[in-house]
């Protein structure tokens, strides 16, 4: 028995020591904590429970059969955050730089099947060379496997990856077909193919970081969602995040008290929107002044920088809120606001999360740069997710709501449950200058008469009293009672009951 025990302990040890001190220590060097140490960080002391920690790759070719790992590059199993049920992967790349063979694949596939089983979220570390090389299409086929999983698991429980060192090839799929993807500055990247073979296929000569680095997916690709200084950083803000999020599409996300009152009025909003309808002014102060504790945990901050996504929370209750940025192009929808916040919705919907709209739209963008890149088709996605989106749904218009965009952001039209509009809101179809322009084109000459017309134009539609007399604004609130309106539709919200049809599913414009 002894014995037993002792080779028990044995093979632990091999296992923990993953590709070796060597290698440990190379990837300390370069700022990465290992496998092992990740998952300390990112679970509860004590938590974590270890599952196929003996298993090997069973390849035998390229002298293959001499270098087995116990664990084969991924250190899987399930533990807690925060006293909450979570499924994890993390990938070592001390073992074949945490390339991915059939037996590593298959161990993530467990983890992925038991979480779907008992309904908790899927975090995974992302560490890896991609597809291990010598394995061929074993590895191929073990990817093929945690892809169908992944769109099997979309909508039914969280799915999450950190992107903390190289992930090339078959590494970036995964990735990209789960719900949020953060990583880590200066030490993660993520291409489908690296530096070596753009230069030989386009010439083009590119270092890691341009191509695929954590501020290039963060504010040119629009691929992930957060960056963060290093592995520490990223992990306590992983815990701090999954906190947001129900454990599945059939619960709640969970409460968190707070002593912020709900009836919170916020004198200083009275004076937020400028008097003149050109000036911008920051729509952040405005989700700051009116979520519990003014905490706004904000995705994609440097993408698409117009329009703001991010949880919240109301009365202790997960949020997610949208809002134009009137700070960067004026908050208009583009082909890159329109796609980030429609992913957004759709995630918050599957989740049961509310949806808070914070309008402030001068329309979609024009220009050919926008319709040659299929505005009409990307701007058609978040009209898509609003309006089949079936989670209470509250909206504030604080001043332009102009054009298909008022439409688009939560209008009572697409089923907003409750909407209010500041007394500074102008719904109308387009602002008074370019609507005087079109209507009374023969006057343009007499500079009198657009003037007298363009102010009764403004008189008419720059207020929201227009829509208010039609029922598609629920009424005209004072900008510091923006708090309290929204938490009592909350309240009076919680247990809304809406159905889509029956349909096998519906058709995003993709
Ligand atoms: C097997 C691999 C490997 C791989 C790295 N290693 N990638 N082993 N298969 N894919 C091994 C190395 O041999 C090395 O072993 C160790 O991991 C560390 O690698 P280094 O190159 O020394 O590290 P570094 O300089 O940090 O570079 C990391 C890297 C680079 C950027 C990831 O290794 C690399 O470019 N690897 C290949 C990436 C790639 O093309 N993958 C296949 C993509 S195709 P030792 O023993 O020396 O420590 C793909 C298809 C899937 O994934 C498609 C599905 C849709």
């Amino acid at each position: 028995m002894h014995d037993i025990i002792r080779q028990l302990e044995e093979k632990r040890e091999l296992a923990r020591l993953g590709g070796g001190v060597k290698r440990i220590e190379a990837q300390h060097a370069k700022g990465k904590l290992t496998a092992r140490e990740r998952l300390e960080l990112l679970l509860d002391p004590g938590s974590f429970e270890e599952w196929d920690m003996f298993v090997e790759h069973r390849c035998t070719d390229f002298g293959m059969e001499q270098q087995k790992i116990p664990g084969d590059g991924v250190v899987t199993g399930y533990g807690t955050i925060n006293g909450r049920m979570v499924f994890v992967f993390s990938q070592d790349f001390t073992v074949f730089g945490g390339a991915l063979s059939q037996a590593h694949a298959e161990k993530i596939c467990k983890v992925m099947d038991h979480a779907m089983k008992v309904g908790a979220p899927v975090i995974g570390l992302n560490d890896s060379g991609g597809a291990r090389i010598q394995e061929g299409v074993a590895s191929l086929g073990g990817y093929a496997d945690v892809f169908q999983r992944n769109v099997m698991a979309s909508g039914v429980v969280p799915q999450i990856s950190m992107i903390m060192g190289p992930c090339a090839g078959g590494a970036v799929y995964s990735p990209a077909m789960t719900d949020f993807i953060f990583m880590v500055k200066d030490t993660s990247y993520m291409f489908v193919t690296g530096p070596e073979v753009v230069k030989t296929v386009t010439h083009e000569e590119v270092t890691a970081e341009e191509l695929g680095g954590a501020v290039t997916h963060n504010s040119k690709s629009g691929v992930a969602d957060l960056a963060f200084e290093n592995d520490v950083d990223a992990l306590l803000m992983l815990r701090r995040f999954f906190n947001y999020l129900p454990l599945n599409n059939r619960e709640k996300a969970p409460l968190r008290p707070t002593t912020d009152p709900a009836e919170r009025l916020d004198m200083s909003l009275d004076t937020l929107v400028p008097d003149n309808p050109n000036k911008p002014y920051d729509m952040k102060e405005l989700i700051g002044k009116i979520v519990d504790d003014g905490d706004f945990f904000e995705l994609q901050p440097d993408y698409a920088k117009n329009i703001l996504i991010g949880f919240a929370r109301m009365e202790g209750q997960t949020v997610g809120i949208v809002a134009n940025q009137p700070l960067v192009l004026a908050g208009c929808l583009d082909i890159k606001s329109s796609i980030k916040a429609a992913r957004f919705v759709r995630f918050c919907d599957a989740f049961s999360i509310p949806v808070i709209t914070l309008v402030d739209v001068p329309g979609f963008m024009p220009g050919t740069s926008q319709e040659y890149g299929g505005i009409i088709k990307h701007g058609a996605k978040l009209l898509y997710a609003y309006a089949e989106c079936t989670v209470p749904k509250v909206t504030v218009i604080t001043r332009k709501a102009y054009g298909g965009a008022y439409d688009v952001m939560s209008s009572k039209h697409l089923r907003g449950d409750v909407n209010f509009a500041w007394p500074s809101a102008e719904i109308a179809v387009m602002g008074p200058k370019g609507a005087v322009e079109i209507i009374f084109r023969k006057d343009i000459g007499d500079v009198e008469k657009i003037a007298e017309r363009t102010e009764e134009y403004r008189q008419k539609f720059a207020n929201p009293f227009i829509a208010g007399s039609r029922g598609f604004i629920d009424d005209v609130i004072m900008p510091n009672e923006t708090r309290k309106r929204i938490c009592r539709s909350l309240a009076m919200l919680k247990h809304k009951k809406l159905e889509n049809p029956w349909r096998k599913h519906g058709n995003i414009p993709l």
